[in-house]
């Protein structure tokens, strides 16, 4: 059934402000919305004042559509409460009304989760209803297993919903496409002509304002057991069985499981300088805004093949990339000393989108002589839907295929499992560069790393 009402817990908290907001006035607008909205909140706010920051919000993060801004106003009712105490959930019960299939989003900080499920659960707000569930889920495999168990006694399998919004990014629903609409991928898509893949993820901002989040989960726990590792799982899986979303979650999950445990040694971790006097983060923190590792996925197609994986925050620019290296050419026909390895496909999924091959071109004149070129296949702006738009949409009309299935969550913490925490020892690195030396170290035997970079033609970014 379609969702009748949606309930989204931390309506005044800093992602509620961020996305959620702009989400919502955008569903709005393209006729995607309507059903009553309520918010849950801590801060004791009049409805009017809740109406108040959504306007705030719209205005700072997205553009104010006086029209749609003003059917969402309708929509929109606020309940101030608290999450351990049952009288919330008896008030949102009346809230609800006579909504028969309500949708309730936890935007919540995850050590909130499991009361706000039990209370769900409790005052009868769960019969019938789908959750969705922020990331990162849990901190770490046995978290993740207690949350999945908690969510379970409360809601069936198929109507629980993981948020991964990397998932419902275009460009990186186009890794897929891209790879399984083509005929000429698939035969070079292994390890006979692949060199290596490298996924960077680069952010020219620190922790804005949520330090006491960030010190909670750091660059591992945020951003690379799951965004990062669902990106490698798209480029490693094999071809689905159909393009059918368990049969796509099935070929995925086989790729999350081929990933191999990290060792320190494949790890780097570092922390922009300044990072410890931000608010909210302690004087001495060991937290990695910054991770590099070299992640080996042990089956037929890419035994041998690393999977070089970064994330970082106070990076010299805001890009995320994917470099698919390619061998040389087994015999050196021409003379090429000097070149690196110039055939590649290249992936940009964020700020904007980009698919592009690298490839080599005689020169005019006497000699045979070449220069690299790069040969476009695609560049747009980007998600014309902001990820958070098309997730809620999914989500209303019980589509979880962009959704995270658990048992690939699961294999993905099994993987950072053993570099979680200190083991791995910290590296300072100084703002707006690109991280700790250590880093480049562990891709030098594969020619260093592939810097995004933004160019004039670039849409968007920072
Ligand atoms: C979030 C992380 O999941 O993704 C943030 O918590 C990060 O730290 C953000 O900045 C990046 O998302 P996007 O869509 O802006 O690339």
């Amino acid at each position: 059934p379609v969702s009748d009402a949606l309930v989204f817990f931390g309506a005044t908290g800093d992602l509620a402000f961020k996305q959620i907001f702009p989400a919502l006035q955008a569903m709005i607008k393209r006729g995607h919305l309507d059903l009553p909205i309520i918010g849950i909140g801590r801060s004791a706010l009049s409805k009017e004042q809740f109406i108040a920051r959504a306007r705030d919000s719209i205005e700072q993060h997205s553009q104010l559509d006086a029209s749609a801004f003003s059917q969402l106003s309708a929509h929109l009712q606020y309940l101030s409460g608290d999450y351990q105490d049952d009288a919330t959930y008896q008030q949102l019960k009346t809230l609800l009304g006579d909504a028969a299939h309500p949708l309730h989003y936890l935007a919540i900080p995850p050590e909130m989760f499991e009361n706000v499920i039990k209370g769900l659960a409790h005052s009868g707000c769960a019969k019938n209803s789908r959750v969705i569930v922020e990331k990162p889920f849990g901190r770490d495999l046995a978290s993740a297993q207690a949350l999945n168990q908690v969510l379970l006694q409360a809601f069936p399998a198929a109507d629980i919903y993981r948020i991964d919004h990397y998932l419902a990014k275009e460009p990186v629903q186009n890794l897929l496409y891209f790879r399984f609409a083509n005929s000429f991928l698939e035969p070079l898509w292994n390890r006979s002509h692949i060199a290596h893949v490298q996924i960077t993820m680069a952010e020219s901002f620190g922790v804005q304002g949520r330090g006491s989040f960030y010190e909670s989960v750091g660059a591992m726990r945020d951003v690379i057991q799951n965004h990062l590792l669902q990106v490698a799982a798209l480029l490693a899986m094999e071809p689905p069985a159909s393009h059918h979303d368990d049969a796509i979650r099935d070929a995925k999950l086989r790729a999350f499981q081929a990933m191999q445990p990290l060792s320190p040694a494949q790890v780097v971790r570092g922390q922009f300088r300044g990072y410890r006097e931000e608010p909210g983060v302690a004087a001495e923190s060991s937290i990695e805004t910054f991770a590099a590792l070299r992640l080996n996925i042990d089956n037929a197609r890419w035994a041998g093949v690393p999977f070089y994986i970064r994330a970082g925050k106070q990076m010299p620019l805001t890009a995320s990339e994917i470099m698919v290296t390619l061998k040389k050419p087994r015999q050196a026909v021409f003379d090429t000393t000097g070149a690196g390895q110039e055939n590649y496909f290249r992936f940009r999924i964020g700020p904007d989108a980009l698919i592009s091959m690298g490839a080599r071109v005689k020169l005019a004149g006497e000699a045979m002589a070449g220069e690299p070129v790069e040969l476009l296949a695609q560049r747009h702006p980007g998600d014309e839907m902001t990820p958070y738009e098309r997730l809620f949409g999914d989500a209303i009309q019980g589509d979880a295929a962009l959704f995270a299935r658990y048992d690939s969550i699961e294999a993905a913490w099994r993987t950072v499992m053993p570099v979680l925490g200190n083991c791995v020892p910290l590296e300072i690195y100084e703002a707006h560069s690109w991280g700790p030396a250590a880093a480049d170290r562990l891709m030098a035997a594969d020619g260093g790393w592939h810097n995004p970079q933004l160019t004039k033609d670039s849409h968007g970014g920072n």
